[in-house]
């Protein structure tokens, strides 16, 4: 249907056809190929007994599709194969390392257990088939307080004085946990304390749980449909810079939009030695590691939008890469919905992911900033726009003149740098709005703003003291969910010193990824407007107190992740 195209993304990375979630397994092999797996029903475009899509790329920017490298077709996982990451061993064999569910129309409980895969052919750089390990599932036993009806989604491992160690998704007394195992030859797992809980992150748990109704053995006191204690989905957990670990996390106990859901913090690995007692968590004798938040006490937004479940991976040149999954969100209806009643269910796909977006790490604001990787610019075709300098009206939008093309609005880049004009200093804080309206030809229009307050100083740099990046979605229009998303961008203690303010947003059909203050703050939306197939216009609008901005504006139309003229786009 002419409007199911309109709507699906062409340079994010989707699904063919049917349902897409979490991304899973992201690695670069010896060869130099990037591989990434996702969460996928390929037989319906709701959410149903996942199976492992795969696609491979040479740069992260264009992709080919491969059949599908796991599907639910055994004992213990023929319910799902659900989300996973991946390991390089030390001989370079690629090791997927996912959560083998089962159980559910015999005994009403997911039962969740970690099994393992690895190629039928390694040398094979495209690494087409896959086998799981005859000696799956290799983790059959939930953490201490846990339970396998919650339990799920291991970390890429990493290893430390011989050992390899991982943390799995858990619910244990009632609080989302990552619960940390370690291995020898990552066959024999043992559990090993918990990496992070709500409770050593400074969150309560959700409430009590639900007397159980339901008991099986196995399943733990909060494991029953209605209980209010929630896992932490899809942990993720790496070191960035010498002493630094992050730790994320994906909390399923928040409504899912507009509120942030995936979050991180930033911390050190210490060892415990002997006994501990951590808030409600039981103490237990444990001789182990666990990440400590000691380098931020609140935990931080990875995307103020339409994103769950995102994970990492490190490059071979040493790159933190994540992707995370963007999921519908329509009006009225949040996430997916129930399967039937969003409009997103007719169009025969759902979901996308990220762009691939470096993360790196700022001590100054104590925070993460992500960036789409520098091999996106690849994919910039027809330069539609590129002025410097232009003066904005103070009490109004500069139209840029992008008529050129028909699809503009489609699938763009659009780059913005807003400084102050020349005759422009003050002195103070003054408060400062910048922004890029994206409108179609109906009369609709969404509104991106980074608004905060800064000193404009007099050679034309800024001074930002605080910000905040918004995507308002009131006027979009068509299907679009109206809810405002955004937030806070973290800004280092002393302000944030930059020659101009910067805003940079891919339009991917009914997918806008906005990246503020050089990444500093991101919002994922979906806006589904009418009049898709139409030419949108962009305009810019900002002024610095009673200043008013310049811009220096650059639009680029994209080209597309999935070539369909090229069978082997990879390699
Ligand atoms: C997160 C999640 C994971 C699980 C997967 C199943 O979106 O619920 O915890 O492994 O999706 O598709």
């Amino acid at each position: 249907a002419p409007e199911a195209q309109a709507l699906k993304p062409g340079y994010h990375i989707t699904a063919a056809m049917g349902w897409m979630n979490d991304p899973n397994g992201m690695f670069q092999n010896k060869a130099g190929i990037y591989h990434v797996f996702y969460q996928w029903n390929p037989e319906a475009p709701i959410w149903g007994a996942p199976y492992w899509g795969h696609v491979i790329s040479k740069d992260m920017v264009h992709w080919e599709r491969m059949p599908p490298a796991l599907v639910p077709d055994t004992d213990y996982d023929y319910d799902g194969v659900f989300s996973g990451s991946a390991n390089l061993l030390e001989d370079g064999t690629p090791i997927l390392f996912y959560t083998g569910v089962s159980n559910f129309s015999e005994l009403k409980y997911y039962k969740q257990v970690q099994a393992t895969a690895v190629p039928v052919n390694a040398s094979d750089p495209r690494l087409k088939l896959w086998k799981k390990s005859p000696s799956n599932p290799i983790i059959s036993q939930p953490p201490p307080d846990g339970t396998l009806a919650q339990f799920r989604d291991p970390v890429s491992a990493w290893k430390q004085d011989g050992l390899w160690y991982t943390v799995i998704g858990s619910l244990e007394s009632c609080f989302g946990t990552a619960a940390l195992y370690s291995s020898p030859d990552f066959q024999t797992w043992q559990p090993a304390g918990q990496w992070a809980s709500q409770a050593s992150v400074g969150q309560a748990n959700a409430g009590q749980c639900v007397a159980p109704a339901l008991a099986q053995p196995g399943v733990g006191q909060c494991d029953q449909v209605g209980a209010v204690c929630r896992m932490w989905e899809c942990p993720d957990t790496f070191q960035l810079g010498n002493d630094t670990w992050v730790f994320k996390w994906s909390d399923q106990s928040k409504t899912r939009d507009p509120f942030a859901m995936d979050w991180y913090i930033l911390g050190t690995s210490a060892t415990f030695l002997g006994n501990r007692s951590q808030g409600n968590i039981s103490s237990r004798g444990e001789d182990t590691s666990r990440f400590q938040s000691t380098l931020q006490n609140t935990p931080q937004s990875v995307d103020y939008g339409s994103i769950y479940a995102s994970k990492t991976f490190a490059t071979s040149d040493g790159r933190r890469v994540l992707l995370g999954w963007v999921f519908e969100t329509s009006a009225g209806c949040v996430e997916q919905c129930s399967a039937g009643t969003n409009f997103t269910d007719s169009l025969g796909w759902q979901g996308a992911q990220t762009l691939p977006r470096e993360v790196t790490l700022d001590m100054d604001s104590r925070a993460l900033i992500m960036n789409p990787v520098q091999e996106l610019t690849l994919l910039r075709s027809t330069l539609l726009y590129n002025k410097s300098a232009v003066t904005l009206p103070s009490n109004g939008s500069q139209e840029l003149n992008l008529t050129q093309s028909s699809s503009m609005g489609r699938q763009t880049e659009i780059m913005a740098a807003f400084a102050v004009a020349a005759n422009g200093s003050q002195g103070g804080q003054q408060p400062f709005s910048i922004g890029i309206q994206l409108s179609t030809g109906q009369g609709t229009f969404t509104q991106i703003t980074v608004n905060g307050t800064a000193a404009a100083i007099a050679n034309g740099s800024l001074n930002i003291a605080q910000a905040g990046v918004y995507v308002d979605r009131s006027k979009s229009g068509g299907h679009t969910n109206t809810t405002t998303q955004g937030g806070p961008i973290p800004l280092p203690a002393s302000g944030l010193s930059v020659p101009a303010a910067t805003l940079r947003i891919f339009v991917d059909h009914s997918l806008l990824e906005v990246y503020a203050l050089d990444g500093r703050g991101r919002v994922t939306s979906r806006i589904y407007p009418a009049g898709m197939e139409d030419s949108w216009n962009v305009s810019v609008f900002g002024a610095f107190g009673a200043a008013p901005a310049t811009v220096d504006a650059s639009v680029w139309e994209m080209g597309s992740a999935f070539d369909p003229k090229q069978a082997k786009a990879c390699c």
